[in-house]
């Protein structure tokens, strides 16, 4: 029932508690407008709410995860339009989303296509992948967190050399780089990420969100608050039915069955 209504991405369950947002608009190599941004955000919200949706894949085409922001409806905006509107802005509600999101890239993810993965919880790359911020070429730059996001995951000197000359970089470069988790034959990503999913859909889920939201403290805070947090989670997870059964699992010498709560 999620796919009905949208128009520029597919949305399906293809595997036990795994659910799929694909990027839908070919003709455009999945450039990023409006519509877009609002039918994302809007799915991935509604299936964050399911409870047994475990785990969210994001991905485009063989040939592009997504080529940027919509360059053309960008083209005629003005100062006034763009900081009106917040133009970008409605992006940070997939940060928002807690279930663990799945970044599967194949052909271009270039500025807004790089910086979408990028908001991603996992990123993997088919071999065919290429990233890169190549707002410079065009007199902008990245606006929807390709300085922040991409410095962080590769350091300045990188981050600097991407987004200075708008180059882009190829999946080996971008896993050296620590830009992506693992690199996978073309022909198999989505099958991987999928697989990748429902291994994680198949975690505890508060256990899973939590971790999340570890990691990414790291981005946010000192060592020592960073680590206080994340030990303040790990006792908080002893509150969870599912710490009582993964732990007894182990000592049962059997699989867990967890209930996510
Ligand atoms: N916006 C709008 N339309 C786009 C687009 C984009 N970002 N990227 C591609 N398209 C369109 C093309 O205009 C073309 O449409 P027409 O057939 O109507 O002409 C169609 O998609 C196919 O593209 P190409 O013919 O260019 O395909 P190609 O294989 O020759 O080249 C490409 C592929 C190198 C990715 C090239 O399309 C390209 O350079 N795209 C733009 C990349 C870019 O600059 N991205 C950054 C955008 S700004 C941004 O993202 C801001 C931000 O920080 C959020």
């Amino acid at each position: 029932p999620e796919s009905t209504g949208y128009e520029t991405i597919l949305v399906d369950r293809p595997r036990p508690g795994v659910a799929r947002i694909t990027l839908n608009r070919p003709k455009a190599l999945n450039a990023l407008n409006l519509q877009v941004m609002g039918e994302v955000t809007a799915a991935a919200a509604e299936l964050d709410r399911d409870p047994s949706v475990g785990a969210i894949v994001l991905t485009g085409s063989a040939k592009a995860f997504a080529a940027g922001a919509d360059i053309k409806e960008m083209q005629p905006k003005s100062f006034s339009d763009v900081y009106a509107a917040d133009w970008f802005a409605g992006w940070d509600a997939l940060t928002r989303v807690r279930t663990p999101l799945i970044a599967a890239v194949a052909g271009y993810a270039l500025g807004g296509g790089c910086e979408l993965a990028m908001m991603c919880d996992v990123l993997l790359a088919a071999d065919t992948a290429k990233f890169g911020q190549p707002e410079i070429t065009l007199g902008v730059i990245p606006g929807m967190g390709g300085s922040q996001r991409l410095t962080r995951a590769v350091g300045k000197a990188k981050a600097m050399d991407l987004c200075l000359t708008g180059r882009t970089m190829g999946a080996d470069e971008a896993e050296r780089a620590g830009l992506v988790s693992r690199i996978v034959p073309a022909a198999d990503l989505v099958d991987e990420a999928l697989g990748v999913a429902e291994k994680i859909a198949g975690m505890s889920t508060p256990a899973a969100v939590m971790v999340t939201e570890a990691v990414d403290r790291a981005f946010e805070t000192t060592l020592t608050e960073g680590v206080l947090f994340e030990r303040r989670l790990f006792h908080s997870t002893f509150a969870t039915a599912d710490q009582k059964e993964g732990m007894a699992a182990f000592v049962e010498k059997r699989p867990p069955i967890f209930r996510d709560v």
